[in-house]
């Protein structure tokens, strides 16, 4: 069954590293995301899997095969690695038919007729290309080029899915339908996908596991929500999340066996859950937004700066001496500009990250 493992993979060019000593294992059946800013290496791991791009070092396995070695000289072509793959700019053939496009692979399989007519149906009508199938690629939209594209890969039912950005070119609401029709996908298979994107949302609802990167390396692999509530490190932290986790400076010390904080003009206790690297002095204290409180028990004085309502939700933006944070709540409820009130932060999700932005341990504060 198709495991994934990528041992020590480097790629260069001259001077410049693309991805840098990547190490993962992506388990059968895992839906894993590579995500990130735009540069960070994403496509070109993805392509190191598919055997389109080779690795300056490293170990790649699909499976029990060892598809790529730098040191034994393997290197298996892409269509040796039985793997599908759905590009960033997904090349349809231009001279055949929405039909013909994604009957091709099919036939390259030497399914017989009436099996590939039954499955190429199924494709249209799950991408809903249906009324397309007759037309070429020039006479249909990108969003509808793409989905041709997601449905040719598809048709051959491939052990492994790789795929780069396949939903970059569909507007908001396809978009979110497909996103709902790849996870459905995933759990109907029994294939391995590898799925690039720059959408944290993407990444946190379809994935089992986020490799979130950086300039060619690993920040945090992990289950979305592990890497929502637990981010190694600032960077994770403000990638991942909507609005973004409230990161204010403060202070640290350690007091005999209790350990504080003084921030936004306050002192709290801190209260560790779990382990704790000692640091003191200057730290960076990050909160989720949905664990800032407005309540009149609060300690904590702000001002409403404005407030975004969605309708399911209100941003609010409280000031809180020269600092503004976020705080969300359910629900249509809207508060007026300047108003004063109190809030908490709560929850033992708090996390204190050291001078090098690498988080030190997470727990609560409580303010006397
Ligand atoms: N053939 C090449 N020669 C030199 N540098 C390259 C080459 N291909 C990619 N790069 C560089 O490697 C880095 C990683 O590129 P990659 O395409 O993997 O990024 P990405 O994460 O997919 O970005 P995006 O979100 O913009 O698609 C980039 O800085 C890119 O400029
Ligand atoms: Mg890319």
């Amino acid at each position: 069954m198709p495991r994934i493992e990528l041992i020590n993979i480097t790629k260069k060019w001259g001077n410049f590293y693309g991805v840098k000593n990547l190490n993962m294992v992506i388990e059968d059946r895992d839906f894993v995301s590579l995500l990130g800013p735009s540069g960070c290496g994403k496509t070109t791991t993805l392509r190191m899997i598919a055997g389109l791009e080779t690795p300056t070092e490293g170990i790649i396995k699909i499976g029990d095969k060892v598809v790529f070695d730098s040191n034994t000289n393997v290197n298996l072509s892409p269509d040796k690695r039985e793997i599908g793959f759905i590009f960033q700019n997904y090349a349809l053939w231009p001279h055949m038919t929405v039909y013909e496009n994604i009957a091709f692979g099919l036939e390259n399989m030497k399914w017989n007729k009436k099996d590939i007519d039954a499955r190429v149906k199924e494709m249209l009508a799950l991408m809903k290309i249906e009324e397309f199938e007759k037309r070429y690629p020039s006479e249909i939209s990108g969003g509808q080029q793409q989905r041709v594209a997601i449905a040719r890969t598809l048709a051959t039912k491939p052990q492994v899915l790789l795929m780069d950005e396949p939903l970059s070119n569909l507007d908001a609401k396809l978009r979110l339908e497909m996103r709902t029709e790849l996870k459905r996908l995933h759990a109907d298979t029994d294939s391995t996908f590898v799925y690039v994107t720059h959408d944290q949302l993407e990444a946190m609802t379809l994935s089992t596991k986020i490799c979130l990167m950086k300039e060619g390396t690993i920040q945090q692999y992990d289950a979305p929500l592990t890497v929502y509530n637990k981010p190694n490190n600032l960077y994770v932290a403000d990638f991942v999340g909507n609005p973004s986790m409230n990161v204010v400076s403060g202070k640290f010390t350690k007091a005999g066996d209790d350990y504080y904080v003084d921030f936004l003009g306050y002192q709290a206790k801190f209260i560790p859950k779990g382990e704790i690297e000692e640091v003191s002095g200057d730290v960076t204290i990050g909160f989720r937004p949905e664990f800032v409180k407005i309540e009149e028990e609060g300690k904590i004085q702000a001002s409403v700066y404005s407030t975004l309502p969605s309708g399911l939700e209100t941003t609010i933006k409280l000031k809180i001496g020269e600092e503004i944070i976020s705080s969300i709540v359910f629900g249509a409820s809207d508060y007026v500009t300047d108003e004063v009130l109190n809030c908490s932060i709560v929850g033992a999700n708090v996390c204190i990250f050291n001078k090098e932005g690498r988080k030190v341990s997470m727990g609560s504060l409580s303010i006397e």
